[in-house]
């Protein structure tokens, strides 16, 4: 691709030519290639994007970030699995996300051509850090965060655009997880933020996980916070689940995030001739059916784990729904078919994938 905003720092080449990976483990989001997107946002309009050297932010302690939590992020991944690529898969999708989650916290949208540049070109100039193992990718974080100094509750005039571009190993979760089902605390209200991907509702989700934890589960599922009644999602992942041979996932409302993974594998699910319900989910009907063996296998879906299917659902006091099929059929040849097209060995739908052309240096 041809760079029409892009600005590259000398200093951002020079900072590559002298990187090596870690060595031992990645792990997910951890380190970070020593280039980084910024983009500055002042007097109603964004600026030229900047390849710079990774490095600090400097901002003031009175920037409103800070204080009142005006920002939005994303998560995606390029592919480069046996030199292949590299890949970015729908990437559309991620910046349609970006700018509905800047709308719903008053944060000026990113033009698309600078959102699209940007990530092409971190993942361009980080391409060699690209780790190439199946699972393994280079995990890509957008974010736009408030960077007006003043303490003023109103919505900030100044903002920062930074992509950084983390190598990372799979993030498949071991075995199958068990899940807690959260009875008291909400994750999102109608009205509120949950369709956003914005810093607050992860945090306010940090306690429930504290909780399961402690009691020996390693993700909640979030009810929706009027009735205590329906099924929403985890915290960083939509749920499914197969009930009598059939692919159930809870409809979309503005309380659930819109997951790319979620769209894919129901997609994904219909090219396989199953059946696919996007319907409200009563969680005493959901429980009955799993002690009946109808709803057999369930699973959790996001970029960064793709699906981790799911051993139980339980109560905070210590009951648990065990799955008849953990780790079931279905949940992984889901897994390996998005996978599959991710890495490029399995055709993918038109537009899924884009291919990033690599820098001459
Ligand atoms: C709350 C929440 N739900 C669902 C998802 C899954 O979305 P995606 O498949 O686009 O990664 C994520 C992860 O981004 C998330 O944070």
């Amino acid at each position: 691709m041809k760079y029409k905003h892009l600005n590259v720092r000398p200093k951002a080449l020079e900072a590559l030519k002298h990187y090596n990976l870690p060595k031992g483990p990645l792990g997910f989001g951890k380190y970070s290639t020593p280039i980084m997107i910024v983009c500055d946002y002042a007097d109603g309009k964004w600026g030229e994007l900047k390849l710079a050297p990774f490095a600090f932010l400097n901002l003031l302690p009175t920037a409103k970030v800070f204080h009142y939590a005006q920002e939005v992020f994303e998560g995606m991944k390029a592919y480069r699995v046996d030199g292949k690529g590299p890949y970015l898969f729908r990437p559309d999708k991620n910046f349609e996300r970006f700018n509905l989650s800047c709308k719903r916290m008053a944060i000026p949208e990113i033009p698309r051509e600078y959102f699209m540049e940007a990530i092409q070109a971190i993942t361009a100039y980080s391409a060699e850090f690209i780790p190439q193992k199946t699972g393994e990718s280079l995990y890509l974080r957008p974010f736009t965060i408030a960077t007006e100094e003043s303490l003023g509750i109103k919505p900030s005039e100044k903002y920062k655009f930074v992509v950084v571009a983390c190598p990372s190993d799979a993030y498949f979760t071991k075995g199958t997880v068990p899940v807690m089902i959260e009875r008291q605390a909400a994750r999102a209200g109608m009205g509120g933020t949950g369709n956003a991907k914005t810093g607050g509702n992860y945090a306010a989700s940090l306690i429930s996980a504290i909780e399961a934890k402690e009691r020996g589960y390693l993700m909640t599922l979030w009810l929706d916070s009027l009735e205590k009644r329906y099924v929403e999602e985890l915290s960083g992942m939509n749920f499914f689940c197969i009930i009598n041979g059939e692919l159930w996932t809870p409809a979309l409302t503005e309380t659930i995030l819109v997951g790319i993974t979620r769209d894919s594998i129901i997609h994904l699910a219909k090219d396989m001739g199953l059946k696919v319900h996007e319907e409200r989910i009563d969680i005493t009907e959901l429980i009955t059916s799993i002690k009946n063996n109808e709803c057999t296998e369930a699973f959790a879906c996001g970029t960064a784990a793709i699906i981790s299917p799911i051993e139980c659902l339980g109560e905070n006091h210590g009951t648990r729904y065990t799955f008849r099929d953990q780790g079931g059929n279905i949940s992984l040849k889901l897994r390996q078919r998005l996978l599959d097209i991710q890495e490029g060995r399995y055709q993918a739908p038109e537009g899924w994938l884009v291919k990033v052309d690599l820098p001459q240096l």
